[in-house]
Parts: structure tokens; sequence; C-alpha cells
């Protein structure tokens, strides 16, 4: 079994702002997760939902990265609610033989980065969509394809939230805090994966650039019939948060070994007023992510921590490994 390996898997996760928030604590048979809210943003995410669907991305890529190694992963989800911060208890289970298909996923995880450049005017086959949807239904997520007005609707969305977020100060501040043009930092969105500027802003991607004009943005047209897809689960708490994270991981992950880009676009949700306006609560659904997805340019590598700064090896007696 390579820890190691599957460590780096899991922190190859996305993560709102590139902000890594995760700890990982060694164990004998396994690895716990906890949250690290000092990396919390307050602004955008003062509930901590952003996070926690940052952490489940990471339990998904650890989960596959064990099992793609041979051995069973055993989760369990918030176990101890003593202690709120241990988002998940993962044990190494009984020996198995992954099958090509988790072996896919698991190969995909260095591969996968958030594309925010044009995409290609290619339609996304049905079937495709499909297999995206059952990787959400697999962790027990859904996903709804937009139809046109669905589309319109959430762009409309989509695009004032992202002028009401430009109109708060916090926003900005926090937006700078993330962002650098440091080759040197190892977390945060750095200035070489904002992406071009949308020339006739016709798709709301969130500006990376906008606390940071040094130098001119490149301007760029944008696909104008993009394909959207919400991702929801039945409720709003942090179980549900951590769910909406594997899920939206398996679907990225599912996404790129079909050749697919994808960009998160989460500025409506990230407004309580506007997020509102998408919860079908009738049906129990809560939008958890908005996505992007599409034929296009894969995304530019952005840096994570090193392993020595979120491994804490200290509750593993050294005769165990
Ligand atoms: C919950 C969540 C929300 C995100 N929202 C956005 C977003 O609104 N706009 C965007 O461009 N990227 C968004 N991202 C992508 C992150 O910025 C990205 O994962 C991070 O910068 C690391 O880059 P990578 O995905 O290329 O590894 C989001 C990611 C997560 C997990």
């Amino acid at each position: 079994m390579d820890l190691e390996a599957c460590l780096r898997a899991a922190v190859a996760a996305p993560s709102i702002h590139n902000s890594q928030p995760w700890r990982f604590v060694l164990r004998p048979g396994g690895v716990d997760l906890y949250a690290d809210r000092t990396r919390k943003l307050g602004v955008v995410d003062p509930r901590g939902r952003e996070l926690f669907i940052s952490l489940g991305a990471a339990l998904l890529n650890l989960r596959l990265a064990i099992l793609s190694h041979g051995r069973m992963p055993v989760t369990r989800l918030l176990p101890d609610p003593g202690e709120p911060d241990l988002v998940a208890a993962v044990r190494f289970g009984p020996p198995v033989d992954a099958d090509p298909a988790v072996r896919a996923l698991a190969d995909a995880i260095p591969h996968r980065r958030t594309s925010r450049r044009p995409f290609d005017r290619v339609l996304v086959p049905a079937e495709v969509l499909a297999e995206l949807s059952a990787a959400a239904r697999l962790e027990g997520a859904t996903l709804a394809v937009a139809d046109d007005l669905g589309r319109d609707q959430l762009l409309g969305l989509a695009r004032s939230a992202e002028r009401m977020l430009r109109r708060h100060p916090g926003y900005l501040a926090e937006l700078t805090e993330w962002t650098s043009a440091d080759p040197g930092r190892a977390d945060g969105v750095p200035q070489a994966a904002f992406g071009p500027w949308d020339a006739l802003e016709t798709l709301p991607l969130r500006d990376f650039g906008l606390t940071r004009r040094t130098e001119p943005r490149r301007g760029a047209h944008f696909e104008a019939h993009p394909t959207l897809v919400v991702l929801s689960t039945a409720g709003d708490t942090p179980q549900q948060w951590l769910r909406a994270g594997q899920a939206l991981e398996r679907v990225l992950l599912t996404a790129t070994v079909q050749g697919l880009a994808t960009t998160p676009l989460s500025q409506p949700l990230e407004l309580p007023r506007l997020r509102l306006l998408m919860t079908d609560r009738d049906v129990s659904a809560y939008p958890q992510v908005v996505l992007r997805i599409g034929y296009g340019p894969a995304g530019v590598p952005s840096p994570r921590r090193p392993l020595d700064d979120v491994v804490d090896r200290t509750g593993l007696p050294a005769a165990t490994e």
C-alpha cells in the first residue's frame, strides 16, 4: 500500500479558491481527515459549505487511490460529534482488485484541472451527460443538466451574483488574499490560472483577476451556449456537503476521463437570496455546485501545499509503517 501516493491523490482535489482546507492524521490502519477551519473563506463561505465540499472532494480522491492500490476503503463520515473538525475516518479494509473503471478515475486525478478558458462549440453527447449524472448518483447526489431556459436563468443569476459580490469590499479583500502572482506560493489561485477576460461578458465566470490588474489581460470570446449542470443533495448539512464534494469529484474525474474540461461557477450559491431561488424544497434539492462543462483546453496547474504541511504522522507508532 503506497500511502504517500494516496495522500498525494487526496491533496490534488479541487478546493474553493485553492484554499486546501484539510489536514490528514495517520492512524494505524488508516487516515483521519480533518477540516482546517483557519482556511475557511469567511466572506463567500461563512457556513463552511464550500469548505466541506472541498473536503469531500479530497475524501473521494483518497478513497479511489486506496481502492486502486488494492484495499477496500472503509469510510465513516463525521464519526465523532465531540470532535467537529474530524470529517471522516478512512480505514484500509480487505484486499480488493480494483476494476478498470476505478483505475481510470484514479489515473485521472493528477490530470483534472479547473479550466477558465473558452470551450469549443461542440455539444456534449447525451450519453456522456448521462454518465456524469450516474457518477453523481453513485455518491448520493443528483446532477441536472440545464435546458435552454435553465441555462439562461443560471447565467442571469451568476451574472447578478458576480456583480453583487464585486460591490462587497470584503469579497475583494478575500479575493486578493487568495490570488497571487508569486510563483513560490503553495495555495490560492495563481495568476496563470485566471484565464482570459470574457470580452463580451457572456459567461460570468468568477473573475480572479479583479484586484490584480497589474498587467493587461487578454480578452477572449467564450461560448455563447455553455453546457451547465447543477449538482444537488437532499439536505443542506455538513454531512450532505461532504457527499456533494465526493459526488463533485467523481463527476469531475469522469469528465476528465471523457476528455471534457470543467469550471465551477459558484457565485450564485454564495448569496443566500440567489441560492434560495435555485432551491427546490418540494423535492428537497439543495443546489451545491454549478458546473460548466465542455470540450476545451485543459486548465493550468495550481500549486499544492507540501504533504509535510498537511499530514500529521504523530498518531502512527513507528513500528506499524
Ligand atoms: C466548492 C468549490 C467551489 C469552486 N468555485 C469556483 C468558482 O466559482 N470559480 C472558479 O473558477 N473555480 C471554482 N472552483 C475551483 C477552484 O478554484 C480550484 O479547484 C482550485 O483553484 C484548484 O485548482 P484546480 O481545480 O485546477 O486543481 C471551486 C472549487 C470548489 C471545490
